[in-house]
């Protein structure tokens, strides 16, 4: 049966039909207090597959929840599902005194699981963190299905370096195009500098991939600099959109022709959707 968290109802259901399994009915609900509950009051299942993104604390205690609330309902195996990974990015201890944010959530959600599965995360090696390990599954080729199949001269280019393997997947996917990357120094959460790389874009139609726009910064920049030298169009495509605060309308209004991302985060940008790689990986395990 698959449980869904608040964050992935949308992804919840399209898995369920994939994968022909019932939906179970969750209820959320928040003490006066402020502290959050969520159960599944009709559980009556052996398998639980527990599909929840945590794109913010509130979304991390949901899932511990449901984990525990399926097991209390008397599920024997539980399988959870992270569609996107909150604080995957901090894969590190950056500076001295800070806590590797990644393997702290690993190591809670472990706790409640027999087995995880997440999509494209910032790191793979977050998925050492968890215990039992996690799989990873690489959704890009699915950015390639909304974009015009007129593309021309198309260069599938990622704002940095970390993420010419998500280009280079939905150039694949696409069956056209050159890739290429583009240099970027990060001064503060919201402040980065591209620095371009050689590869001729006037008059060429351009699509940008990253795993994950947030605040827009990386991708704006992108797009600044793609300006400058007379691009042609400009498609913005990634994995996550968790486009935080004006991120959207940032990136819309600069000119690009479109934004996609997949349904990991459920925005307005989430064209596609990962439920058939999920699946695949699931029927795997
Ligand atoms: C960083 O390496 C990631 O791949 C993304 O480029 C970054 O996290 C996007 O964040 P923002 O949209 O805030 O620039």
């Amino acid at each position: 049966m698959i449980v869904s968290g608040s964050t992935s109802q949308a992804l919840a259901a399209t898995l369920a039909t994939t994968l022909e399994q019932p939906l179970a009915s969750v209820e959320f609900d928040r003490f006066p207090d402020g502290e959050l509950l969520a159960a599944v009051p009709d559980f009556g299942a052996d398998r639980a597959i527990v599909v929840a993104s945590t794109t913010s604390s509130d979304a991390h205690i949901e899932l511990l929840q449901l984990q525990d609330a399926v097991r209390e309902a008397g599920a024997s195996e539980v399988l959870t599902v992270i569609p996107y990974l909150g604080y995957g990015r901090q894969d590190a201890a950056f500076e001295s005194g800070h806590p590797i944010s990644a393997r702290a959530v690993a190591r809670a959600i472990s706790t409640g699981t027999d087995q995880v599965v997440t999509v494209n995360p910032h790191e793979p090696l977050v998925c050492e963190f968890f215990e039992p390990e996690a799989v990873a599954v690489d959704a890009a080729f699915a950015l390639a299905e909304p974009l015009p199949a007129d593309l021309e001269q198309p260069v599938f280019l990622s704002p940095d370096a970390g993420a010419v393997g998500i280009a280079e997947t939905v150039r694949d996917a696409y069956g056209a195009g050159e890739i290429d990357y583009f240099e970027k120094t990060r001064h503060s959460g919201t402040e980065v500098e591209i620095a371009p790389s050689d590869v001729p874009v006037a008059g060429r139609d351009v699509v940008v991939t990253d795993d994950i726009i947030a605040t827009g910064s990386t991708m704006s920049e992108a797009i600044s600099v793609l300006g400058e030298r007379g691009v042609g169009r400009v498609y913005v495509t990634c994995i996550h959109p968790l486009l935080a605060r004006s991120a959207y309308t940032r990136l819309a209004s600069a000119g690009v022709e479109a934004i996609y991302g997949t349904d990991t985060i459920e925005r307005a940008a989430s064209a596609v959707s990962v439920a058939p790689a999920v699946a695949d990986a699931l029927e795997e395990l």
